[in-house]
């Protein structure tokens, strides 16, 4: 049919972003897809809440699920958040209705990608993340079509932007933790619970979707040795600035003898290097691979507007009928893979 009828579960700061976008971008969009994009349906908390969007003509359903599962939306948007709950049973219930979903939820997708992809694959629509790591940055297509015809070694970056804010304000500024901390959440960058962005798990969520992607295993997050920026003084930022380094906190995959490592940490990067560049809300993502060698991408890795361009870009093409792998290869495929991530040990 002509009209794309999308409905939004979530409406803060991304989900009143990736309406505002629909609309301003609707004409483009329109002749880039052939079709008609259109927010008809919506769920969120707080019926009456303001909202950054003009939603007034749009359907209001209080329950995900019953969104989700709606004959009058034709692709599911998930943006509620967390691996369980709401948003783990209306993304199950649009697919398993046969309708694509697109969603930002790296939590989800840490948790049970695989499981959703099989499901996906089986009803024969697409489930589509790009905006789950790394905002605005396109990595997740990135890996998965533009670098098809490498062999990766290596993926490392900064993927969380409350952090890199927080570090990066500290060296500039000379802020306090606590005050750069506050700032991010202020700004709409931090997750409800900061401790998964300081703690450096939203980081890990990412990364074990970037593994998969890069290397072709199963998602394993539990795999993944996790420090966070907790213990990060203005001390140790001094030191390493001395020195010709700052400090990132880093999610690093590499490919190895017997597997694929993984690790979350604070990491002392040479302020020449691509990676260092970033600063403030701004992810980086390096990647080495046979044969583009060294590829970084730079952009902002949080935000409303940066994370409903990801979005957008899944929605438009779902539009057009695209329907990739969502991990690049089928998951029968991914499962019985040998080369898993492997837990990285103490000193190794
Ligand atoms: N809290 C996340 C961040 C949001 O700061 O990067 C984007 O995933």
């Amino acid at each position: 049919s002509e009209i794309l009828r999308v409905g939004v579960a979530g409406v803060g700061t991304v989900g009143a972003a990736v309406a505002r976008l629909l609309k301003r971008q609707a004409k483009a969009l329109a002749s880039r897809t052939g079709r008609k994009i259109v927010v008809t349906a919506i769920s969120a908390r707080d019926a009456g809440k303001k909202r950054d969007a003009d939603l007034s003509d749009v359907e209001f359903f209080a329950d995900p699920v019953a969104l989700a599962s709606s004959n009058k939306i034709d692709l599911f948007v998930e943006l509620i958040g967390g691996a369980e709950g709401a948003a783990r049973k209306s993304v199950e219930v649009a697919l398993a209705a046969g309708k694509p979903v697109v969603t930002a939820n790296k939590a989800l997708l840490a948790a049970h990608g695989l499981e959703l992809a099989a499901l996906a694959e089986k009803k024969h629509v697409a489930l589509a993340f790009e905006a789950s790591v790394a905002g605005g940055i396109p990595i997740v297509k990135t890996l998965r079509e533009g670098l098809a015809g490498n062999s990766i070694d290596r993926v490392y970056g900064v993927l969380n932007g409350t952090c890199n804010y927080i570090l990066s304000r500290m060296e500039l500024e000379r802020l306090s933790f606590e005050e750069c901390l506050k700032e991010a959440q202020r700004l709409g960058y931090a997750e409800a619970d900061p401790t998964f962005d300081i703690g450096g798990f939203d980081t890990a969520h990412k990364l074990a979707i970037l593994t998969s992607l890069a290397f072709g295993v199963t998602i394993a997050s539990e795999a993944i040795d996790i420090e966070g920026i907790e213990r990060v003084t203005l001390a140790d930022i001094e030191a390493a600035e001395e020195l010709g380094f700052r400090i990132k906190l880093l999610g690093v995959a590499q490919r190895t003898a017997d597997g694929v490592e993984q690790r979350v940490h604070p990491t002392m990067v040479r302020k020449t290097t691509s990676i260092a560049q970033a600063m403030g809300v701004l992810n980086a993502v390096t990647i080495d691979a046979d044969a583009v060698r060294e590829l970084t991408l730079v952009g902002p890795g949080a935000g409303g507007e940066a994370t409903a361009s990801a979005v957008v870009a899944d929605i438009a093409d779902i539009a057009k009928g695209v329907r990739s792998a969502p991990f690049g290869l089928p998951t029968a495929t991914l499962e019985k893979l040998k080369r898993a991530p492997l837990r990285q040990h103490e000193g190794g």
